[in-house]
């Protein structure tokens, strides 16, 4: 942000003083001049890249090594693009039982970021909306659910979060 890494850097560090947390940031300026503090205080990684690029998610997936996260949170450029990828894409890397959290559904309503009126097709609110059908496939014929192994989701007002079944 303007004032150096975001708030959620601090936040969470915070509240998770044990946790290993990493962040991914598409600002390169930005993430190189604050990597020290943010790996310091994250006690993880700092990725680099473009959330909406399944190249550099790709890369995150294979560096983690089969690692998994119990949470991750997608707090980024928030256009319909980059939501839908990352969350697509990083499913695979929440632990049986965590959860995936996407923020800032509102873009969903703004044209700016691929978003438009209700019912307006490929948003993510549509994708969600698609996820709650998805949540009742044995009640319905040729039914394939959006995230393979979404046990439940609970949606705010602008968020909703996705959690993973739990091993058997
Ligand atoms: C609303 S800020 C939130 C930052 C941080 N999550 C926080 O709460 O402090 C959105 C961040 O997403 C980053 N961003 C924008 N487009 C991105 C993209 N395509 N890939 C990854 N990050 C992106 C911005 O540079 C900015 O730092």
């Amino acid at each position: 942000m303007g004032y150096g890494p975001g708030a959620s850097l601090k936040l969470w560090t915070d509240f998770l003083p044990t946790s290993e947390i990493s962040f991914v940031e598409y600002d390169a300026d930005c993430a190189e001049k604050h990597r020290k503090s943010i790996e310091e205080k994250g006690r993880g990684k700092l990725y680099v890249g473009d959330q909406s690029n399944v190249t550099f998610l790709n890369r995150i997936i294979e560096d983690q090594g089969g690692r998994v996260f119990d949470v991750i949170i997608d707090d980024g450029g928030h256009t319909m693009e980059q939501q839908k990828t990352t969350m697509s894409h990083l499913w695979q890397l929440v632990a049986p039982g965590g959860i995936f959290v996407m923020e800032d559904l509102l873009t969903s309503y703004m044209p700016g970021y691929g978003g438009g009126p209700k019912g307006h097709p490929g948003t993510m609110i549509e994708m969600h909306k698609q996820m709650l059908d998805g949540l009742h496939c044995q009640f319905q014929d040729n039914c394939v659910p959006v995230l393979e192994g979404l046990l439940d989701m609970d949606c705010f007002s602008e968020a909703c979060v996705m959690v993973k079944q739990p091993a058997a």
